[in-house]
């Protein structure tokens, strides 16, 4: 007999089939059992029928509890009152293991007895529609760079030296050296920009974030496009067709997982370009008319940009922050020297940047003078460096968190559970 994934269950109407599976719940009457049945890829009810089955099957059902692995076999019927259409009437069925008492039942738990039971909750109907959305961005994100000639670099994951800043680095012994895990592979995209023109990387990133915050993981995963020939708007723009196409493609490929975890889809239908693009200081006037005490030349504040966003029904680009606040390489404007070339791109409801990006400085000399001006050890930065000695060109890229895009697609209300297993500053486990 065919064993059919019950995805595909639709296309075995009327034919007898095998599902292997675990036990989601049950529900009996006496001489009918209904066991809801999952199997990775969907749901679907099966009726035993105590008439219609021997003895011995009829009382094995009885003894399943939630959890239980089995392989059933039955007919599978159209029923449109059910929550995948289909249903399934029973014939055979062969248990694999009865399941101790399952930790996770359907009344309410607290959100640390969950996380303890990451490696149980992930079979729970919500959290593997969060998955499954995350898998439908990656697979977005594939489709999206291929189609645009974008070559995938993978950059390094132990690394000699910084990106973002030296207060967040994991440190790790390198043989008699020292080395650090990526805060990003930007650096390496840019050589390899100018290897191949258009590239991205797509990997975990570590940062060594002291605070407790909903949108900080210390381990999270980044896709990072580097562009020659790429200014700050083209750069914007290409954010923007990215980001409408990943919001698209969620829509249109996971409507059922959506409507699982109970979004309002209206709030990611109006997510269409253009995106609205301010200045810094535009910003800081939107949250100084809104009664924020906020001064020019400081860094915004998750409340800071939950204000500002608050203002747009859809993503909005910051653009030109203050050169004093952001990373060592990034391109000052040339008529504001005191404002760089850069961009956030901040996510409606309260999310916050999804996307940090812009112009690389390509100059040889200003380069050298901004590693030694951020105090960062010169040996570790002379092949960055030789990027500008060997046919510099003006070039961008950003990083989108994907652990935040999941999180605001879903609406949830921590990134906790928008990666399979988090590393927070005081989880490792599981
Ligand atoms: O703004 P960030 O620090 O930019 C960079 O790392 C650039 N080098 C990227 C580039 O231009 N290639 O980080 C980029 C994005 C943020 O907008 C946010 O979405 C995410 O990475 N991010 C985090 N996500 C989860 N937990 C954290 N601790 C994060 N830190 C940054
Ligand atoms: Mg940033």
């Amino acid at each position: 007999m065919e064993h059919v994934y019950l995805k595909h269950i639709g296309e075995h109407v009327g034919k007898e089939v095998e599902i292997r599976g675990w036990l989601y719940n049950k529900r009996s009457s006496g001489k009918i059992q209904f066991l809801i049945i999952r199997d990775g890829t969907d749901m679907i009810q099966g009726v035993l029928v105590k008439s219609e089955v021997s003895e011995e099957i009829f009382a094995a059902a009885k003894t399943l509890t939630q959890e239980s692995s089995l392989v059933v076999r039955g007919v599978v019927r159209e029923e449109p009152r059910s929550l995948s259409g289909y249903e399934l009437s029973i014939t055979d069925l062969e248990i694999i293991q009865i399941a101790e008492d399952y930790p996770i039942t359907p009344k309410e738990h607290g959100v640390e007895y969950l996380m303890d039971r990451r490696h149980l909750w992930l079979r729970s109907q919500k959290q593997h529609a969060i998955m499954l959305i995350r898998d439908e961005l990656i697979k977005a994100t594939r489709r999206f760079f291929d189609e645009r000639d974008f070559v995938l670099i993978d950059a390094p994951i132990l690394t000699p030296a910084s990106v973002e800043g030296t207060s967040t680095l994991f440190e790790t012994d390198y043989f008699d050296d020292k080395a650090y895990l990526s805060q990003s592979g930007q650096l390496y995209m840019e050589a390899a920009a100018m290897a191949f023109g258009k590239v991205y990387c797509f990997g975990p990133t570590f940062r060594a974030e002291k605070s407790k915050t909903r949108r900080h993981l210390m381990e999270f995963w980044m896709i990072e496009p580097e562009v020659a020939f790429l200014d700050m708007d083209g750069n914007m723009d290409l954010q923007e067709e990215y980001v409408c196409y990943l919001v698209q493609q969620v829509l249109q490929n996971r409507r059922k997982e959506l409507e699982i975890i109970e979004r309002d889809i209206s709030k990611l239908e109006a997510i269409v370009a253009p995106f609205p693009r301010i200045s810094y200081d535009e910003a800081v006037k939107i949250l100084q008319e809104n009664g924020v005490d906020f001064k020019w030349g400081d860094d915004f504040g998750g409340g800071d940009e939950t204000i500002i966003a608050s203002q747009f029904d859809r993503p909005v680009f910051v653009h030109r922050y203050p050169t004093e606040i952001k990373a060592f390489y990034m391109q000052p404007d040339p008529e504001r020297p005191e404002v760089v070339l850069g961009s956030d791109l901040l996510a409606p409801e309260g999310y916050g940047e999804i996307i940090g990006g812009g112009e690389r400085i390509h100059d040889l000399d200003l380069i050298r003078q901004r590693i030694k001006e951020h105090n960062l050890p010169e040996e570790h930065y002379e092949w960055y460096v030789d990027l500008r000695r060997y046919g510099t060109v003006p070039h961008s890229g950003f990083g989108l968190g994907l652990e935040r895009t999941v999180s605001w697609i879903c609406g949830l209300p921590h990134l906790r559970e928008a990666v399979p297993f988090a590393r927070l500053i005081n989880r490792i486990y599981p």
